[in-house]
């Protein structure tokens, strides 16, 4: 699959699965790919094996942060093809015991900060009449998960968000594709802290019988960013080895 040519920007794409789509939107030809995070610990390496990566600050839940940096690689680069929304966090808990402060946490970074960050880049994807917009939702999001009420809302939100926006953005004939990918258990620094029990009835439940690696969403998410795609638009792609939990 090819990016020849094309700028990105990757929410989150400083380790875990964004910088998995770092990598692999670099290795398919990405003329420039932007990892946006709050922090790079160990990205130096990215950037020395892929001379297209470039990284900037960046935090989705903070709008004048998310229109700067959109606005930096504009100027920079002359436009900006494909945004992907993957900055995410979890603040598990059952109901009872979730605060306010772990639901407002999560909704911010999960969904308001996929809708900034989206509406950051349309201008400059209307003006080009182009486009590509992913969101990472999750397999939680359709089908919930016990103590994830927050995170099952922000998934299940993006979900709405991506069928809404690929029916908006495409007014007026504008060729923006807008879609999401939805993971099942990624092997990332976010699921180190799920417990290992939990971990392997996930696996039971999956009939490829493994859990993901972040190169597997990395995969996916190159075709939806390809021309591959072009007639690809107001999809959740599962892409969670047939679980069903
Ligand atoms: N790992 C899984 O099993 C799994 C499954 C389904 C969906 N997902 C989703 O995939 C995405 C990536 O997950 P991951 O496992 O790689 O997580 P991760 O925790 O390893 O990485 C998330 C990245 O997002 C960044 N981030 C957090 N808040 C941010 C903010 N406000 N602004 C900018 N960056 C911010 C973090 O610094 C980190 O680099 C998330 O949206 C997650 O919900 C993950």
């Amino acid at each position: 699959m090819n990016l020849e040519g094309k700028v990105c920007l990757v929410t989150g794409g400083a380790r875990g699965i964004g910088r998995a789509i770092v990598e692999a939107y670099a290795a398919a030809g990405a003329r420039a790919v932007y990892a946006g995070d709050l922090a790079f610990d160990g990205f130096d390496e990215v950037e020395r094996q892929y001379p297209a990566v470039k990284r900037i600050d960046l935090n989705v839940t903070n709008r004048e942060s998310s229109e700067a940096a959109v606005s930096r690689i504009v100027t920079d680069e002359g436009g900006l093809d494909v945004l992907v929304n993957n900055a995410g966090i979890t603040r598990d808990g059952l109901v009872q015991k979730m605060s306010d402060d772990d639901w407002d946490a999560v909704i911010n970074v999960n969904l308001k900060g996929v809708f900034v960050m989206t509406r950051a880049v349309l201008p400059t994807m209307l003006d080009a009449n182009a486009g590509v917009v992913i969101s990472m939702s999750s397999v939680v999001g359709l089908d919930g998960n016990i103590g994830q009420s927050n995170y099952a809302a922000t998934k299940g939100g993006v979900v709405s968000m991506t069928r809404t926006w690929a029916k908006e953005f495409a007014r007026k004939g504008a060729q923006i594709r807008v879609n999401a990918i939805a993971p099942g258990f990624i092997r990332t620094p976010m699921t180190e802290t799920v417990p290992q029990k939990v971990l392997d009835l996930m696996v039971s439940k999956t009939p490829l019988g493994r859990m993901g690696e972040a190169a597997d969403i990395a995969n996916a998410a190159t075709f939806l960013a390809s021309d591959a795609a072009s007639f690809v638009t107001g999809q959740v792609l599962r892409v969670d080895g047939g679980l069903v939990f």
